[in-house]
């Protein structure tokens, strides 16, 4: 890349909000950055004012902390229902408009109107009522992509349960995790659902999960998704039989304090183990629906997809609460991007008429690679906006969303945030801001985020350091609200948020993202523990040892590459590539199952005897190696590099 005189790079090119577009923007507000810093925190009563309260918050910011120390309470005082929000509230203006429009992975299609979304979450949260949940229980979502699974959320949410959404594809033994953990004694799952055409058995895995708990199941709650007649044991309930049983009944939204959890969810944190992050009912939201209004410009009747899965965060945020909440129709898709025809997606903007659209810079660069004849065949020009999330967006992929997607008349929103965020934090405002292809653009108005060196000193444009959060936001974590990951960094530096990413920022404030600082791996916008993969790697029979990494990957942006060391005289040809394969995708899920696996005698290593990842990566990456004198081992560099580079 070039570099000017003073060793830093230009600024990327600018491109202009489309003035079609900017016509009818949610915000258009220029100086909205400016009003925010000065009302601040008080600014994000805008986003409250977004919800319905059943009691009004006392301030904006609470707690006993000041704008830098925890504890943080935000909304406090306020006491509000989060489906109430989503669904009761918009029954007035929108009963027959569409809330939830699904289209199945058998080319099935189903719609519920707000009415209809009103009466499936009533009837099922008195169904889950009657088998004995109450406010604060943890109830475990476990089924893929279908109604039931933002109907089941809105219904705990409804109760003032908390929900746990636990991606479909994950085995029992991660489900079991999971649900261990939250000591959660309800489960919803399904019997099983179709996988490019073969059906999966999620019972099963269900039924292996509850076996290996510790703890018993009050009950489980059974969707049938294959058409045929369930198998129900003890404690075990049909989802249809149970709303019929509860059919027409109602139930009051129960009203949580605005800092009461409305669901966990895990992620990859560094410590080895997947961590909970707990989001509270009313900061959690109100950002959420602030943020899908003004940065993806959700407006109440438009038709919106993002593309995501429910199970992590992003659907969470931005296919149930922000659009439901701003009374849009969400659209709902189970199957993949490619099945039955490349066309797919395409086809479901036109059919559908999709306004907004939210996806990953892995699908994007995917569509690309198959062409454009696909969306060619199709009419695109219902769209008015384009999303991305979860990893950077290289500048070509943004030039081809922005040219054969957008047809040069689409914004697109290069959203920045993270599962602890819980909301986009870092973006362009689609309205007025200019967007520069590569960068997501500048914290959104009150959002304090800075890159900053290891001292915790802001550094100048163009240097690369940690991105980090200086002050608190609606919705962070209930953990970090106390503190819990919020506090002086360095020790004895400024209260902040170290976010893990490393990024830079340009002299006009716009963010570039250079990928993860910790040792987490980003797969397509999941992130992956390389500590968590590589104790299950170890757990294999005949592995010693076992070195992760990410690895460079053009769909993916990056891969998981394992460097394993066998037990001294265990063949590697047996078949020991199979059973990590089966190890990881039975521990962890076949998301997470190695792109490639290096088996060394020995792993390079420092002298202290810490595995030297960097190095690995680099071979890996096929970068230049530094230095390796450093180590105990120089010799398994050359071992490992001729097996990967030639081999
Ligand atoms: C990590 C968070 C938030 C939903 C997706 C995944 C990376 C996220 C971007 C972006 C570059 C991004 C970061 C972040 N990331 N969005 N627009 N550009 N990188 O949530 O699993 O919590 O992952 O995804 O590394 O820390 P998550």
């Amino acid at each position: 890349m070039d570099e000017d005189a003073g060793g830093r790079l230009p600024d990327r090119e600018t491109v202009a909000p489309p003035e079609s577009f900017v016509e009818g923007a949610n915000v258009t507000d220029a100086d909205l950055q400016e009003q925010f810093d000065r009302e601040w925190p008080d600014c994000w009563a805008r986003a409250g004012a977004l919800l319905d309260w059943e009691r009004p918050y006392r301030t904006v910011l609470g707690g006993e902390g000041d704008d830098r120390e925890p504890p943080f309470g935000w909304f406090e005082g306020g006491r509000l229902n989060a489906s109430h929000n989503c669904v009761d509230r918009h029954l007035d203006e929108r009963k027959n408009q569409v809330a939830i429009k699904w289209e199945g992975r058998l080319g099935e299609t189903q719609s519920y109107t707000y009415l209809d979304l009103h009466r499936e979450v009533n009837e099922f949260a008195a169904g889950l009522r009657a088998l004995g949940v109450e406010a604060g229980d943890v109830v475990t979502v476990y089924v893929p992509m279908i109604p039931e699974l933002p109907i089941a959320m809105l219904a705990c949410a409804r109760l003032g349960a908390v929900h746990n959404v636990v991606f479909a594809g994950f085995s029992a033994e991660a489900l079991a995790d999971r649900m261990g953990r939250a000591e959660s004694r309800y489960l919803l799952t399904c019997d099983g659902y179709y996988r490019r055409g073969a059906a999966t058995n999620q019972k099963n895995r269900a039924d292996n999960a509850r076996i290996s708990l510790d703890h018993d199941l009050e009950a489980t709650v059974v969707v049938s998704r294959l058409g045929e007649e369930l198998r129900l044991g003890e404690d075990q309930y049909g989802y249809a039989g149970l709303l019929a049983t509860h059919s027409g009944a109602t139930v009051d939204p129960v009203a949580r304090a605005a800092t009461d959890p409305l669901f966990l969810i895990y992620t990859s944190g560094t410590t080895g183990t997947p961590k909970a992050v707990t989001h509270t009912t009313g900061g959690y939201l109100a950002q959420v629906a602030w943020t899908a209004r003004s940065v993806l410009d959700v407006e109440p009747g438009d038709t919106y997809w993002c593309s995501a899965d429910i199970g992590w965060i992003t659907g969470h945020s931005y296919i149930v609460y922000g659009p439901l909440a701003l009374g849009t129709t969400t659209l709902l898709y189970e199957g993949t991007p490619d099945h039955p025809e490349k066309e797919r997606v395409w086809e479901i903007i036109e059919r559908n008429a999709v306004n907004v659209f939210y996806t990953a810079p892995t699908a994007i660069r995917s569509f690309m690679g198959w062409g454009e004849e696909y969306p060619d065949r199709q009419d695109l020009s219902s769209l008015r906006l384009l999303g991305t999330v979860g990893e950077p967006i290289n500048p070509r992929a943004w030039e081809w969303y922005y040219e054969q997607i957008g047809g040069g008349e689409c914004p697109i929103v290069d959203t920045w945030w993270q599962t602890e965020t819980g909301a986009i934090a870092v973006s362009t405002l689609p309205g007025v801001d200019e967007m520069k292809p590569g960068s997501v653009g500048r914290p959104l108005p009150g959002i304090a985020a800075d890159v900053v060196d290891a001292d915790g000193e802001p550094l100048p444009p163009g240097e690369p350091g940690r991105l980090v959060l200086e002050r608190p936001w609606p919705a962070m974590p209930a953990s970090l609200a106390d503190g819990d990951g919020w506090g002086p960094d360095p020790p004895g530096g400024e209260w902040r948020y170290v976010t893990g990413d490393e990024a830079t920022v340009d002299g006009d404030g716009y963010v570039t993202l250079l990928g993860r600082i910790d040792d987490v791996i980003n797969v397509a916008g999941q992130r992956f523990s390389t500590m968590e993969l590589e104790s299950r790697i170890v757990e294999t029979e005949g592995v010693a040892e076992a070195a992760v990494i990410g690895g460079d990957d053009d769909t993916t942006g990056a891969a998981v590459y394992a460097y394993v060391s066998p037990e001294r005289g265990h063949p590697t040809g047996d078949g020991l590539r199979a059973r990590i394969d089966e190890r990881i995708r039975e521990a962890v899920g076949p998301m997470a199952v190695p792109e490639a696996v290096v088996f060394t005698p020995e792993l390079p290593k420092t002298r202290s005897g810490k595995i030297m990842r960097r190095l690995l990566e680099d071979i890996a990456n096929d970068e230049p190696l530094g230095d390796t004198s450093a180590l105990r081992n120089p010799e398994v560099v050359g071992e490992i590099e001729s097996v990967v580079r030639e081999g």
